[in-house]
């Protein structure tokens, strides 16, 4: 009997937890990680102010850690003038060698657009940006932010409509992030050394304090325990609901959404970006690319961390651009 009982206990626990993660409380399942002073939870703990002045950003994390489902936050960016501000609402694991999903919103002037930035690391390597606008005011409102992260896929929801895909190609040797499990931290900083108009145009500190605003944060997503919990959270079982079939890809609705965001609101794919990442080698090609300079997109100043792996990987990964659904 009793060595029955500590697996119950612990599915029991687990379930439990898995429930109550559901509807996640600012005050029970984050914390704050930076500029305590400019932060603040209130009501039931579903409402997060963060904010950033000349002496401070604020962030938060999750106190725990999870590997694939469902993360969502509504969130209000910062209105008015947001140039040189940047919320950053991300997953990530920790150690030199991290993975990491990202949802980063570069402020700007007022009237001009937010730019939506994307990311995804593997092994501590990222260079997999891609950048839209958004198709409202996400100052006005707001709006849900969700990733979905699945064995088989990440997805990034903008209003449940599907604006980035990220597909695992594991298997013909592209990285993808499945095996570390991460927390869930939101930011709003400083980054006026490149985040509009790639540094052009800096924080006006007179608009200050600038505020983002949080709520309606849902950690629908398989709670990690230990290596134990890899295997666990990744089986296509009742309660794993990330990991049915369904979720494998995008449904034939979904990938029309997609196709009307890339095609409307896609400002920057690396997928597409020759100039940086076929630039390196041969001193012809090296000439050629400097003639062709002002016809190719050139990367913004803050993408000019271009490793060889990344280049290899990159090889690899623009033959599958156009298969991301
Ligand atoms: C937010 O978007 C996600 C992804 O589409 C969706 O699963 C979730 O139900 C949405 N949340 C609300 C409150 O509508
Ligand atoms: C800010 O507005 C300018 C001008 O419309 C635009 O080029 C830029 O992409 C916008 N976003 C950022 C983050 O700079």
């Amino acid at each position: 009997m009793e060595c029955l009982k500590a697996p119950l206990t612990a599915l029991l626990l687990l379930s439990t937890l898995q429930l109550s993660l559901v509807n996640a409380n600012f005050y029970q399942d984050t914390y704050f990680n930076w500029g305590y002073q400019n932060s603040a939870i209130w009501g039931d703990g579903d409402n997060l102010a963060l904010l950033l002045d000349r002496v401070s950003g604020s962030g938060i994390q999750t106190k725990n850690q999870f590997l694939f489902g469902s993360i969502e936050m509504h969130i209000k960016l910062v209105s008015g003038n947001s140039a040189g501000t940047v919320t950053a609402y991300y997953m990530s694991s920790t150690g030199d060698h991290h993975d990491e999903i990202d949802f980063e919103f570069l402020g700007n002037v007022s009237g001009q657009p937010y730019t939506i930035h994307t990311n995804v690391f593997v092994n501590g390597i990222g260079n997999r940006e891609q950048q839209f606008y958004p198709w409202f005011d996400p100052t006005a409102d707001f709006h849900n932010y969700t990733i979905h992260w699945n064995p088989s896929q990440i997805v990034w929801f903008v209003d449940g409509i599907p604006i980035r895909v990220y597909r695992n190609y594991a298997k013909i040797g592209i990285p993808y992030p499945n095996s570390q499990a991460m927390k869930v931290y939101s930011s709003l900083w400083d980054a006026d050394n490149w985040a509009t108009r790639g540094g052009l145009v800096k924080i006006d500190w007179n608009s200050a304090p600038f505020i983002a605003r949080y709520r309606g944060m849902r950690l629908r997503a398989c709670y990690w325990y230990g290596p134990g919990s890899n295997q666990y959270c990744a089986r296509n079982t009742p309660s794993n609901w990330w990991a049915w079939p369904e979720y494998s890809k995008l449904s034939y609705a979904q990938t029309g959404q997609l196709e009307w965001v890339r095609n409307k609101y896609m400002i920057y794919d690396y997928c597409k970006d020759v100039y940086r990442f076929h630039g390196g080698g041969k001193q012809d090609e090296k000439r050629r690319r400097e003639e062709k300079e002002e016809a190719l997109p050139r990367p913004p100043p803050e993408f000019s961390r271009t490793t060889v792996e990344a280049s290899l990987d990159h090889r690899l990964t623009s033959l599958l651009c156009r298969t991301t659904t």
